[in-house]
């Protein structure tokens, strides 16, 4: 009945626009995707509801295993591919990928495109087949912009995982009024930079009865027997970043933001190192990415749908004194490092010795994410139904939890892959015009929550 209407209309329903549309390749009756529209803009059609970017990387080849997981899971067919600059490199991911899922089709019925970031022609290319880019390209400092740029010109929209705030809000300054003008939706940080954060605080915000005004989240971290660690990609990211943090300032001016206004009392910020009485441990500020995602979400709900915007602290757990010390340690070697060419040299060629083991140029095996997870405790504040926000402290709390798998390659890979199937799936939930948007901005009225809750990612109030 669609076909036939598609077919001798030549218009398609969801978008009412008169263009062809290739059923073989548009799954808009289920998936509520409108390939076509991707189509009118760039005159080609996109033959991939995702392509992965960057899969034979650490993090991309476990984005490459939870694409062919949920792949399976769908009802109706997902076509996907992986690209990245090496054939041979990819060749290698799908096969590991085939062996660790038991699934040896992958070997040879995934299709491989080859693209590098310093090829514009090759990312255009890629960007053309694709309705969604899942970049696992990084770090994005070097890597994203191109990437962004060719999906924003060419109708595919776009997510990252990346977590540095100067890469992310330098594509809101810069490619935002054109992915709008597009209709493409550029999101980034949806790993676990910063799916939980974000989402944790609109989830505990929707959980309140009444006006949330504050909230501060506590990290924690837990390890198996096998121990566990972060790969050296993350750790070139911060390196990198916070060499460069004296520019995150002065891009921030350029958006000539209004403070955001305080609703309720305003929220107290800690010391840079306390023992936290809600986690138990000696807990520092939240170094990455969170503070400045979740600030950002705020902004838009506030300025775009007038929701009352809520104040946001984030801090992780450290663990016991021993550990504090070789914190203050690593920190201050780091921090002093960060700033001179050679110290970052050196940072770079030795992560594992800087870092005591946090960080290694293996990354964790399986066994060790296995055994690893994270959780998240949100204390909420604010007022009851009937309360007046600027009158008085606030009269009510609220806790909530985020928790589940390892952080950066098993909860990294579902939050992103959900969050790409989000945008397939909920088209008409999404802001209502394309652009460069914050997880929390991108997915507030939608179910991603349902979704993560439904893969391991786990939101409940306590
Ligand atoms: N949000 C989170 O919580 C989270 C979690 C994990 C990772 N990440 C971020 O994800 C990024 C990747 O981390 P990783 O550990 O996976 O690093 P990685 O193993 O070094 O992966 C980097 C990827 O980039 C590719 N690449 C490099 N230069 C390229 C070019 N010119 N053209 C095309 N591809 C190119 C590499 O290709 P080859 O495979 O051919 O070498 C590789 O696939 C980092 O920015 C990291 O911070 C974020």
């Amino acid at each position: 009945m669609w076909a036939w209407f598609v077919r001798n209309t030549g218009v398609c329903r969801p978008c009412w626009a008169a263009v062809e549309c290739d059923l073989s390749v548009c799954l808009s009756v289920r998936l509520s995707v409108c390939l076509s529209v991707v189509m009118a803009e760039s005159g080609s059609q996109p033959r991939y509801h995702f392509i992965i970017f960057g899969a034979s990387g650490f993090t991309g080849r476990f984005v490459l295993e939870e694409v062919a997981r949920c792949a399976g899971e769908a009802r109706e067919e997902l076509r996907w591919a992986a690209a990245g600059r090496s054939r041979a490199r990819l060749e290698t991911a799908l096969t590991q990928a085939a062996e660790a899922l038991g699934k040896p089709e992958l070997k040879t019925e995934v299709d491989i495109i080859v693209a590098d970031v310093d090829d514009p022609e090759s990312l255009a290319e890629m960007c053309k087949q694709a309705v969604i880019v899942l970049n696992c390209v990084g770090p994005y400092r070097f890597y994203g912009e191109p990437v962004v740029k060719a999906c924003v010109e060419n109708g595919a929209h776009c997510i990252d995982i990346s977590g540095e705030p100067q890469f992310l809000e330098s594509m809101q300054l810069n490619y935002d009024s054109q992915a709008a003008e597009k209709g493409v939706y550029v999101v980034g940080s949806c790993g676990f930079d910063s799916i939980p954060a974000d989402m944790g605080v609109l989830y505990t915000r929707d959980q309140f009865k009444g006006t949330l005004t504050a909230v501060e989240s506590f990290l924690t971290a837990s390890m198996g027997p096998e121990g566990g660690c972060i790969h050296d990609g993350t750790w070139q990211s911060a390196v990198y970043g916070l060499a460069d943090s004296d520019k995150l300032r002065s891009l921030r001016k350029k958006f000539s933001h209004k403070p955001l206004p305080v609703v309720g009392t305003r929220i107290k910020r800690r010391g840079a190192l306390f023992y936290s009485d809600e986690i138990q441990q000696y807990a520092v500020p939240f170094m990455g990415a969170d503070p400045s995602v979740v600030k950002r979400t705020q902004r838009f709900l506030s300025e775009e749908h007038q929701e009352s915007p809520v104040q946001y602290g984030a801090y992780a757990g450290v663990g016991g004194v021993s550990s504090v010390m070789k914190l203050l340690f690593a920190g201050l070697m780091f921090f002093l490092l960060v700033k001179f060419s050679f110290g970052r040299k050196l940072l770079i060629k030795f992560p594992e010795f800087f870092s005591f083991g946090f960080f290694s140029k293996e990354g964790p095996t399986r066994k060790q994410m296995e055994g690893s997870s994270f959780r998240f405790a949100f204390y909420g504040e604010g007022y009851t139904e009937g309360q007046d926000p600027s009158q008085g402290k606030p009269n009510a709390k609220i806790r909530t939890l985020v928790q589940g798998p390892e952080a950066g390659y098993v909860a990294t890979p579902i939050a992103m892959v959900q969050a790409a199937i989000t945008i397939l799936n909920e088209p008409d939930s999404l802001p209502e015009k394309g652009g460069v948007y914050t997880p929390g901005a991108a997915f507030a009225k939608t179910t991603l929550i349902d979704r993560l809750n439904k893969h391991g990612i786990q939101f409940s109030v306590l």
